[in-house]
């Protein structure tokens, strides 16, 4: 068992059956549910890869202490952890599906979320497209950006960015989001898509190698960046998003009205 010390409160990550648990009784999540590789068919770089029962990746919802229920609440906000196991699909590394969230109510934009990775290192996949609803002809990138964020680190998703997290570690990684409790999730044209945009694939030596996913049309480069801090979106490295949060509610009053900060999200992201 390993204490993951930028979870904010006592978890506990499992090496052996990739598992969180707690040993606070006031620590409780909503839901819990485990990814197989037969759920991400259809998605992966490999089309031939068939493999019906490889673990892929875990969701918890809403993990909460329960004294710190009534801020959530209040902020309108949710934590989530997704546990994505080391490994491949041939050698495509493991990622989650990829999805696009939906508008906010009266404005032009959808929410952002806020990620921070607090085992091994993740690659964030954010493409902005023409139309992310479309679904029966190619959609267009107009921007994409691959951030690679270490354990400690955190990357806001701007508002209408689709998005999709890799494990390129060669160990189960883990990450924690804080995101609106009013947005919802979009995967339709990202499965008709055969996956996101871009496809990471492991090289031999380890290091990972980027192809561009021919069912999309690109209208611009491949952009890598690397996360920075910013006190005004409350993102300090190696200081838990929990932790952050709890200190200053108000602060992260910005994933529920994004609109003045939208610089804010991409001054973060350095390039690499
Ligand atoms: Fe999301």
């Amino acid at each position: 068992m390993e204490e993951l010390k930028m979870f904010g409160m006592p978890i506990m990550f499992d090496e052996e059956t990739d598992k969180l648990s707690s040993s606070d009784k006031n620590v409780n999540w909503e839901d819990y549910s485990r990814k197989y590789s037969d759920g991400m068919f259809g998605l992966l770089a490999e089309d031939h890869y068939n493999v019906k029962d490889n673990p892929y990746y875990d969701f918890y919802k809403a993990i909460v202490n329960d004294n710190d229920k009534a801020e959530f609440v209040k902020a309108n906000l949710r934590y989530d952890c997704t546990v994505i196991m080391k490994g491949c699909a041939d050698k495509e590394f493991k990622k989650t599906a990829g999805h696009f969230h939906c508008f906010i109510p009266g404005k032009n934009m959808s929410y952002p979320e806020l990620y921070q990775v607090v085992r091994g290192t993740a690659l964030f996949v954010m493409q902005k497209v023409d139309n992310f609803n479309k679904v029966n002809d190619k959609m267009t990138v107009e921007d994409v950006i691959l951030a690679e964020v270490k354990a400690g680190q955190a990357v806001v998703i701007p508002p209408n960015y689709g998005h999709c997290t890799i494990n390129i570690s060669d160990e189960t990684m883990v990450f924690v989001n804080l995101v609106s409790m009013d947005s919802s999730n979009y995967y339709e044209s990202v499965k008709n898509s055969h996956g996101m945009c871009c496809y990471v694939y492991r090289n031999d030596d380890g290091t990972y190698r980027i192809e561009k996913n021919p069912n999309y049309v690109f209208n611009c480069g491949i952009r890598i960046a690397v996360p920075s801090e910013s006190d005004t979106l409350g993102i300090r490295n190696n200081v838990p998003i929990y932790t952050e949060f709890l200190k200053n509610t108000r602060k992260f009053a910005y994933l529920n009205n994004p609109e003045n900060y939208i610089n804010d999200f991409f001054s973060l992201l350095k390039a690499k």
